[in-house]
């Protein structure tokens, strides 16, 4: 049991001042992509789908296409930017594009770690370009910008997030720099 509640804990902690709600993302993917890329309407046209956890496990995740914390890096945010007259557009053919609002919606969602809210926050591996991992990382104690105490392992920067190991089950999560106190910030800069 203690493995569960550390990884929902975090999880809280990820989501405690989140500034983009799944819900308003999947509301968005809902109306605007749903109708060619969701398994419940039977399209998955380029093998993409973004309505089940399995299917939007294959797309979030590092290399996919939305990176947890890198909205450079994920191409389906790429794709919804691009002007109505690219061949790669998303939604094609300048149909119900995303609007600016929802653009930055999306970005910023990326950003703060593309949480789905179905679950735990999804594991991140440390990417090619993120900082390297200290020799011998050892446990310390970080806190929530709202207070909350754990204790996990630093693993890295990536984007605008830190990579902790937990210590109670060594999970590793991708927890935005924004939701920690600026003391355990400051630790993290100073790990890298
Ligand atoms: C009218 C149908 C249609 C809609 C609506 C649509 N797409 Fe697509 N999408 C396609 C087709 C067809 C492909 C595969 C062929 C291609 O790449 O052009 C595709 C491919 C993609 C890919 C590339 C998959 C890969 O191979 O990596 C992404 C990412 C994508 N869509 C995202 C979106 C997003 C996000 C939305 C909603 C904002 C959306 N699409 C809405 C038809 C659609």
């Amino acid at each position: 049991m203690k493995s569960i509640v550390s990884a929902a804990f975090i999880f809280a902690i990820a989501h405690s001042a989140s500034a983009v709600e799944y819900a308003q993302i999947k509301s968005i993917f809902s109306q605007k992509c749903y109708a060619c890329h969701a398994v419940s309407k039977g399209k998955t046209k380029g093998d993409l789908a973004l309505d089940t956890p399995e299917k939007l496990a294959e797309v979030i995740k590092p290399n996919g296409q939305i990176v947890p914390g890198d909205p450079a890096k994920s191409s389906l945010l790429t794709s919804c930017k691009l002007p109505d007259d690219d061949d790669d557009s998303m939604p094609p053919k300048g149909k119900n594009r995303l609007t600016p609002a929802e653009i930055t919606a999306l970005e910023t969602w990326i950003k703060e770690g593309a949480f789905t809210g179905s679950g735990p926050a999804p594991m991140v591996a440390p990417t090619a370009t993120a900082a390297p991992l200290p020799a011998a990382g050892s446990v310390q104690s970080w806190t929530s910008n709202d207070g909350k105490a754990i204790q996990a392992t630093f693993m890295g920067l990536q984007g605008d997030g830190v990579l902790l190991k937990m210590a109670a089950n060594n999970e590793v999560f991708l927890v935005p720099l924004a939701r920690l106190s600026p003391e355990s910030q400051a630790q993290a800069k100073a790990a890298k």
